[in-house]
């Protein structure tokens, strides 16, 4: 399946974004092959990515494994929230909301671009694929109380790996603008940044029962979710850039304000979004009606900002759980089910 080009057809200012995270898609896909052919790699949809693949087809697992998490991640991050990233499912079409230079698409490629990192590096220190080691031990001397050991991370080389699928098929590819591409390559770039912040000594005890006479330690990377919020708060705090020409290279400039440089540690986006209250296909916006809220949360949550003033139903729901448990000696539990009638709440 090709890429499509519903922002053109749609008539909006489609930015060509097509063969950037088609990747993702591989989440859907990606398990019903062994990736032990190269004839696997038809089912990337860029001929870009399958070139790739076809070159690294031992590391299309890790890939793989990148897209779920991406998917996991972006919608356990944005659960309550009104854009709450089902749009990744749809992947390799991508729906406006990803595919216009917006806050939620800065997201999503910093997440992808992290997770594809991340996912290589822990690969190599799994020690299951051929294709890498672990991660050598800093050259720093350890503190007294521990020695380096074990097998970390291979940031290096998920680093080097993980961008050559994620920036690749947009270096060199001349299909869409060029400003998206200096778009989604800076936000790449951010998200691989904070992945390689994550870095951190982690260390084990042995000695007897614990005792921690001996102490090893490794570099290794925080989990993708501690990666994912940390990139929210960076999608909050978002800037809104536009294109500048420095000599004949189109470069990205925060806009209003003094002209400066964009930061290599901020998400970037062009477009501001909806407030994905309503349904509105043309900009991606799914509408938040019937989601389920939360009638007492202040927050993004609540039924309040969730269902955008519009209010909300309640109904009942019939809930099963274990009741009136007595212990028996010895040792074992009974308990009794109980119905309970519970209070839901949908937005209207
Ligand atoms: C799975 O791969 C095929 C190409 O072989 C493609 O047509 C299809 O859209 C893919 N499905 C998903 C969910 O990505
Ligand atoms: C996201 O919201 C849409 C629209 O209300 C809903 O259909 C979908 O199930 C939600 N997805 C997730 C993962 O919660
Ligand atoms: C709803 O929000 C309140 C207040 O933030 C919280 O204490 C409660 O656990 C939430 N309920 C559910 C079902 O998440």
């Amino acid at each position: 399946m090709r890429c499509s080009w519903m922002g053109l057809a749609l008539l909006l200012p489609s930015l060509g974004l097509c063969a950037a995270i088609q990747w993702l898609s591989l989440a859907a896909n990606g398990t019903q092959v062994a990736w032990d052919n190269p004839q696997d790699c038809r089912l990337l949809a860029s001929d870009a990515l399958a070139r790739l693949c076809r070159r690294h087809l031992e590391a299309m697992p890790s890939l793989v494994e990148a897209a779920r998490q991406t998917k996991a991640v972006c919608q356990q991050t944005f659960a309550n929230s009104r854009w709450n990233c089902s749009s990744v499912e749809g992947t390799p079409h991508l729906a406006p909301d990803l595919q216009r230079g917006t806050r939620e698409s800065a997201f999503v490629y910093a997440l992808a671009s992290s997770a594809a990192s991340h996912s290589i590096a822990r690969a190599c220190a799994s020690g299951q694929v051929p294709f890498c080691f672990c991660g050598s031990s800093p050259s720093e001397a350890p503190h007294p109380s521990f020695q380096w050991g074990g097998c970390g991370d291979n940031l290096p080389f998920g680093l080097q790996l993980g961008s050559a699928f994620v920036d690749g098929p947009m270096k060199f590819s001349k299909a869409g603008r060029q400003i998206s591409r200096v778009l989604n390559l800076h936000n790449n770039a951010v998200g691989r940044q904070v992945l390689s912040d994550s870095l951190e000594t982690m260390c084990k005890c042995h000695g007897v029962s614990g005792s921690c006479t001996v102490k090893t330690c490794w570099k290794g990377l925080r989990d993708l979710a501690t990666i994912g919020s940390e990139l929210k708060s960076k999608y909050l705090e978002a800037t809104q850039v536009m294109p500048w020409l420095v000599g004949s290279r189109r470069q990205l400039a925060p806009r209003g304000g003094r002209l400066r440089p964009l930061k290599a540690d901020e998400l970037a986006y062009l477009v501001h979004s909806p407030t994905y209250c309503l349904k509105n296909p043309k900009l991606g916006s799914l509408g938040t009606q019937d989601r389920p809220c939360n009638k007492t949360s202040a927050g993004s949550g609540g039924c309040r900002l969730l269902c955008c003033g519009r209010g909300y139903n309640t109904y009942a729901e019939r809930v099963e759980e274990k009741c009136r448990c007595r212990y028996h000696w010895c040792c074992y539990v009974t308990c009794k089910k109980c119905q309970r009638v519970v209070e839901k709440h949908v937005c209207k």
